[in-house]
């Protein structure tokens, strides 16, 4: 290997690591609050929480409850939040529609985070499946999710989102040229500053079990997804994809899931140099937690040193339900 620059005893790896400062000073990455995004699950009614059962530490908040939590991640320096609703089933229709109304739970949530808490970021999913009695992210039509109907109903929805106040779209549906159609509706709209993080390289995992409890979707859903996400044995289509949301106007793009697809985060970064963000989602948060309640790991350790393997592997951040956990743990340092 040529960039070996010298041999034992003369080179000795172990001397940079010999002390604390040492080590600090050669540090290569560096993870703070400034990387994480918190995904945040919204309810109904007033001074309400529920425990996500999978996701032990996690609970859905009513939208006064959200507010508080929100402006604790803001004190701890955490720049944005992704809101997702969990939605009364009797709401779920085949069309979705509720999605696109602009009083529904979480553009209330919006607007109410907005103006509680100014100063952090606001982000929300573009895809169907909390309202879609199908639990699908498309339209389903004789067993289909048929792709340009879904384009219509998602532009509709961004557009109830922005409205409300949210600053990024973030469409996590997978249909073919959703992005380019929303960046067209948001600035016909006025909203030419509404950001689009893109769920470009969303992989069919099983890995979002939990976060279909969360949201209450996976009850609802018949079949799988694997029409719409990726194969997880490819990775060029994963490329692919991300140059076609760049061209069609993403301002971001993610790879999804996080620390199976570190290989593709990387190839993305490499390939792009673009703003790249990655999902740590609901199964990879459920296996670090339920190992420490068990107290078999660490589980802030385990999660920090996760994190850093994003930050390793290429991400400029990350969408964790340890953002508040990891930043406290930053800061107590
Ligand atoms: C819905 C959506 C999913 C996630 C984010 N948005 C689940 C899915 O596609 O089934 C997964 C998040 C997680 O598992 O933490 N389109």
């Amino acid at each position: 290997m040529d960039f070996v620059r010298g041999q034992f005893p003369q080179t000795r790896m172990r001397r940079n690591r010999w002390d604390d400062w040492s080590r600090r000073m050669v540090s290569e990455n560096r993870l703070s609050a400034d990387d994480f995004i918190w995904p945040v699950f919204v309810i109904e009614g007033d001074n309400a929480r529920e425990p996500v059962p999978s996701m032990p530490g996690v609970e859905r908040l009513s939208i006064d409850l959200l507010c508080a939590a929100v402006a604790e991640a803001r004190d701890l320096g955490i720049p944005a939040v992704a809101l997702f609703p969990n939605v009364d089933p009797s709401l779920k229709t085949p069309d979705a529609r509720e999605a696109w109304n602009p009083d529904n739970l979480v553009c209330r949530a919006v607007r109410a985070v907005r103006a509680a808490v100014p100063d952090i970021g606001v982000m929300c999913d573009v895809a169907l499946d909390p309202f879609n009695s199908d639990g699908h992210d498309g339209i389903v039509r004789d067993g289909e999710i048929v792709n340009d109907e879904t384009i219509e109903a998602l532009v509709k929805q961004t557009l109830a989102q922005a409205d409300a106040g949210s600053q990024v779209a973030a469409p996590s549906d997978m249909m073919d040229g959703r992005v380019g159609a929303m960046r067209r509706a948001l600035d016909a709209a006025g909203h030419q500053n509404v950001r689009i993080m893109a769920y470009s390289a969303k992989y069919a995992s099983a890995f979002y079990g939990p976060f279909r409890d969360a949201v209450g979707s996976g009850g609802a859903l018949k079949g799988d997804k694997k029409t719409y996400q990726l194969d997880p044995a490819n990775t060029d289509e994963a490329l692919h994809e991300v140059a076609l949301d760049l061209a069609e106007g993403a301002d971001m793009v993610m790879v999804k899931p996080g620390l199976p697809y570190l290989d593709v985060l990387r190839r993305v970064k490499d390939a792009f140099g673009v703003p790249t963000f990655v999902y740590n989602v609901s199964g990879e948060y459920a296996m670090l937690r339920a190992a420490g309640d068990n107290g078999w790991l660490d589980y802030e350790r385990v999660v920090l040193e996760s994190l850093m393997a994003f930050k390793r592997a290429g991400a400029d951040g990350i969408l964790t339900y340890s953002a508040v956990d990891a930043a406290r743990a930053l800061r107590r340092g």
